[in-house]
């Protein structure tokens, strides 16, 4: 599975994709990448990569494909906001529908032998019956994001079962560590670690208690390696299996970084599931995944990055 071949990764300057990214060229992949900007930065992605800025919503990219001929893709370009979702569900359907259907036909059309794909288990399942969730859970979902990356997988499914297109869907949990946005409005641990850092009081959405599965994001770009294995088809969930709530997320890096100020608490935001963890026993016997870095670990590692970065030069 190592080296040499040419991959397409998109949405390869954002947080997961920038990890995604090094490790593929660790590898000695051919990395092709396409990102927009609209999230993503060029700083984040490694020398020896071939860039195109453009959306996976323009034409262009079937000349991208027809020009670096990529052999795997590496979906993971979105409109990644549950909340924006909830203020213009067009224009995160344009992206996360229309961009998706854009580069499934594409790599059909140009022969890519695996398409992975950047799924959710978070915001797909919508309030689960029972937790951790399995894949075959029933699917929910509470936001237009949930709802325009189930299409997604739907699309993928189609592809699969007309044109033998052989696909990963990797329902991620909550992901987090080093070049996550911390001016977004999601990732919380970045957030906290920035405001943190700024000796400001965090802010809370509802009374902290929602729980979600927190992911690191190298046991994520693992994940998408090992999604390359033969015979590896289909939706896989990528999760602890443990769910932890935003509260305890707070204390915790409170102690990392000595805080002793009290959150600020808001009323709770629409399209967010109040709990979630996901079972990933199938990752594990079917792609040989399971994460390796704890939360605290985890947490230390994401709240050195932001406290190095506070103190770098602007
Ligand atoms: N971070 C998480 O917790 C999480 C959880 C579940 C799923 N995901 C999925 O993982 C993927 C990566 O998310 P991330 O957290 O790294 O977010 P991110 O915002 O850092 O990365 C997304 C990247 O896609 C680019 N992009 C956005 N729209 C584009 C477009 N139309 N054309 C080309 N590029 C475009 C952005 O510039 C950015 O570089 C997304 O598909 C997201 O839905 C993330």
């Amino acid at each position: 599975m190592v080296g040499s071949k040419t991959v397409l990764v998109t949405g390869g300057a954002g947080f997961i994709g920038s990890h995604l990214v090094d490790r593929l060229i660790e590898l000695d992949y051919r990395v092709v990448v396409v990102d927009d900007l609209s999230t993503g930065k060029l700083t984040h992605l490694a020398r020896g990569v071939n860039f195109h800025h453009t959306s996976v919503t323009q034409p262009a990219i079937d000349e991208i494909f027809h020009r670096e001929k990529p052999e795997i893709v590496f979906h993971l370009a979105a409109q990644v906001s549950v909340n924006h979702s909830v203020r213009d569900p067009a224009g995160d359907a344009q992206t996360n529908v229309l961009g998706m259907l854009r580069l499934i036909d594409a790599s059909r059309r140009h022969g890519v032998e695996k398409f992975i794909y950047s799924s959710t288990g978070g915001a797909l399942y919508g309030d689960p019956e029972y937790i951790p969730c399995r894949e075959d859970h029933p699917i929910r979902p509470l936001s237009p994001y949930g709802l325009s990356k189930s299409v997604g997988e739907k699309y993928l499914d189609l592809y699969r079962r007309t044109y033998r297109l052989n696909y990963v869907a990797l329902r991620y949990g909550n992901v987090y560590g080093p070049r996550q946005d911390p001016h977004g409005e999601a990732g919380v641990i970045a957030i906290f670690s920035r405001t943190i850092l700024e000796d400001k009081q965090p802010r809370i959405f509802g009374s902290g208690e929602q729980e979600r599965d927190f992911v690191y994001v190298k046991d994520v770009v693992e994940a998408n390696l090992l999604a390359l294995k033969e015979g590896v088809i289909g939706a896989y969930n990528i999760g602890t299996g443990t769910g932890n709530s935003v509260n305890q997320i707070f204390q915790m890096l409170s102690e990392i970084l000595k805080f002793r100020k009290k959150p600020v608490y808001s009323p709770a935001r629409l399209g967010e599931v109040h709990q979630i963890s996901l079972d990933a026993t199938k990752a594990n016997l079917e792609m040989g995944w399971q994460p390796q870095v704890s939360l605290r670990e985890g947490l230390e590692f994401t709240a050195a990055y932001f406290r190095d970065m506070a103190k770098a030069p602007a």
